[in-house]
């Protein structure tokens, strides 16, 4: 198989599909390997490492796109690319179909077989794909939370972990999955006081037996949020209902009576935010203040650190890739039904619900077109 990799060309997207470790094992397992020009620079791998690895270096992107059976993106195509679709070609990426009404259409029209990284589950049920950027954006809430709460970021002046004789911050994480977890271990590891809140008592032992009672786990309700927050100098919004609009757990009124100087860091923004006074924010202008609270609500926080954030992603996603290209789509997404749930368009046909569901058009199931 040809596999393509281009350039993102999204704006700040520094992510790259597929790093020089992959190409050597697709060129390993006997496929050709395109790379555009540059296409792996912003995440620290330059083209000299791509080639040594195996794949031929290309300046233009419509050469990746037209010679290639599949490519492997990071983010959902913008328009520019969409004259680069055509019948039969694989394309595996993010693709947020959902709210992208257009998109879909020009996919459904020119029958690409589009597989969609955040549909993709595992034997367990849950989303391998997106868990990697939920750990990189756990971890860094913590990191950018530390640096707002400095003075100069408009913060409290609280050193996170403290020092002898002066207490520690506080950090009060909502929602205790793939985010709340991982930034509560980050926090935790600075020396700082962990809250962490949950709706699910299952989940709140879970957490209570990882961190062997270090983290002080509270029922989500809207009395102990209301409590945990007048405490904090950090919040960590990390809630998740799959497929809906994140609901307001930290109300105007809560974030009205925080500690001045306090942090907001809303890592569910990307689903509409947990906290009513967050809004969405970008790299280049990350945080803003509401009531003497500072609140850094960055819908794409993994973009800032690609390196790693193009690896975790890698990690999770290439065992796909070389599995479509030693089998080919059909056969790769026949044998594995979770796989299979990533299939969001197949030759002009809707294959996937939640797509269908939300743009009221019809569907069918994947393993009906893959026979
Ligand atoms: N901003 C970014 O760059 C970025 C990056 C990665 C993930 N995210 C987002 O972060 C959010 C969390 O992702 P995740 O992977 O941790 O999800 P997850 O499903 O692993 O965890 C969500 C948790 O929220 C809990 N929850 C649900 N309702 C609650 C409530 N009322 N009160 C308290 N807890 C509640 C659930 O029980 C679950 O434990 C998602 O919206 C995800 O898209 C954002």
């Amino acid at each position: 198989m040809v596999v393509g990799v281009p350039k993102e060309i999204k704006d700040h997207e520094a992510r790259v599909g597929v790093t020089p470790a992959g190409v050597k094992a697709l060129s390993d397992a006997g496929h050709k390997v395109l790379v555009e020009t540059n296409a792996g620079a912003e995440s620290g791998f330059d083209d000299c490492e791509y080639q040594d690895a195996g794949a031929e270096i290309v300046g233009d992107a419509g050469y990746v796109w037209g010679k290639s059976d599949m490519v492997v993106k990071v983010k959902e195509p913008i328009e520019k690319e969409y004259p680069y679709f055509r019948e039969g070609l694989v394309l595996f990426t993010y693709l947020h179909l959902a709210p992208i009404r257009g998109l879909t259409n020009e996919l459904l029209g020119s029958k690409v077989i589009g597989i969609a990284y955040e549909t993709v589950r595992d034997r367990q049920g849950t989303l391998p794909l997106l868990t990697p950027m939920s750990e990189v954006a756990g971890r860094m809430s913590v990191q950018v939370g530390a640096s707002y709460l400095e003075k100069e970021k408009g913060g409290r002046g609280i050193l996170l972990g403290g020092v002898p004789g002066v207490p520690p911050a506080h950090v009060t994480v909502i929602g205790g999955g793939v985010v709340g977890t991982n930034a509560a271990r980050i926090a935790l590891g600075m020396g700082a006081k962990v809250t962490l809140i949950d709706l699910n008592m299952h989940r709140l032992r879970e957490i209570d037996d990882i961190f062997n009672g270090r983290v002080y786990t509270l029922a989500s309700n809207s009395y102990n949020v209301a409590q945990a927050t007048r405490e904090a100098d950090l919040v960590i919004g990390g809630v998740l209902i799959p497929g809906a609009t994140a609901p307001k757990i930290v109300t105007r009124h809560m974030v009205s009576r925080m500690k001045k100087g306090a942090v907001i860091v809303d890592v569910a923004i990307d689903q509409g935010g947990c906290v009513e006074t967050a809004r969405p924010t970008s790299h280049s202008d990350p945080s803003y203040t509401v009531d003497g609270v500072v609140h850094y609500c960055v819908t794409n926080m993994p973009g800032a650190v690609p390196n790693t954030s193009t690896l975790a992603l890698t990690n999770a996603t290439f065992p796909y890739v070389l599995r479509i290209a030693n089998r080919g789509a059909k056969e790769a997404l026949k044998q594995d039904p979770g796989f299979a749930e990533g299939l969001n368009t197949w030759l002009g046909t809707l294959t996937h619900k939640g797509v269908a569901e939300s743009q009221k058009r019809e569907w069918t199931v994947p393993a009906s077109v893959l026979g």
